[in-house]
């Protein structure tokens, strides 16, 4: 794996595709496990979830139903960052077992934000599959249940992660090279 380029950043190998690959088999059997007869609902968190979704609902092998929502955190000049939901959740969660997809948990805000809303609808159960998480970097803190990899905080990219807008087909994950 060379190192990728993308505007004047220059990005390193971090994890492989294998690596990624075993972890997000073993959330998918711990999830087979852990809701055996609950038909738990999905709800990916696009747009950087959308690969770890996808290889995640591959193999989960129990009755599971997913559906897609689009949250953007928009940080003006001020420092207050904003979240934004830019598609909506189109499904009743009432009563469901959900299970939130998301690609990297970094300061937390996100989905400190979003959790509540969800809440407020009244789920069987809410928990969180997250593939990346940046313990360092972390301001709100929530609970995963299901983790792939505690990593530094550098910025990564591919596996479904951007850089401006490029990197989401790159089947392993980079970091950022230290200049
Ligand atoms: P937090 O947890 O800070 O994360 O609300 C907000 C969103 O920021 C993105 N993010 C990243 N994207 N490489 C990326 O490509 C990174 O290292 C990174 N860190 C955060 C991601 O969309 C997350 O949902
Ligand atoms: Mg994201």
């Amino acid at each position: 794996m060379p190192t990728v380029n993308i505007r004047d950043k220059v990005f390193e190998p971090y994890l492989t595709a294998a690596a990624i690959q075993e972890q997000v088999h073993r959330i998918a059997a711990a999830i087979n496990h852990d809701y055996a007869g609950k038909r738990p609902l999905f709800i990916s968190i696009l747009n950087g979830s959308f690969i770890f979704a996808a290889d995640l609902f591959k193999a989960v092998t129990i009755d599971a139903e997913i559906c897609f929502i689009k949250l953007a955190s928009y940080k003006g000049t001020k420092s207050t960052g904003q979240v934004i939901t830019a598609i909506g959740l189109d499904t009743d969660i009432h009563q469901r077992h959900v299970i939130i997809l998301e690609d990297i948990v970094d300061t937390g805000k996100t989905l400190h934000e979003f959790l509540p809303q969800l809440h407020h609808q009244q789920p069987a159960s809410l928990e969180l599959a997250v593939l990346l998480h940046k313990p360092s970097a972390t301001q709100f803190p929530i609970g995963i249940k299901y983790l792939g990899f505690s990593i530094p905080d550098k910025f990564v990219l591919g596996y479904g992660l951007d850089f401006d807008g490029l990197g989401r087909n790159i089947p392993e994950i980079y970091r950022l090279k230290e200049e």
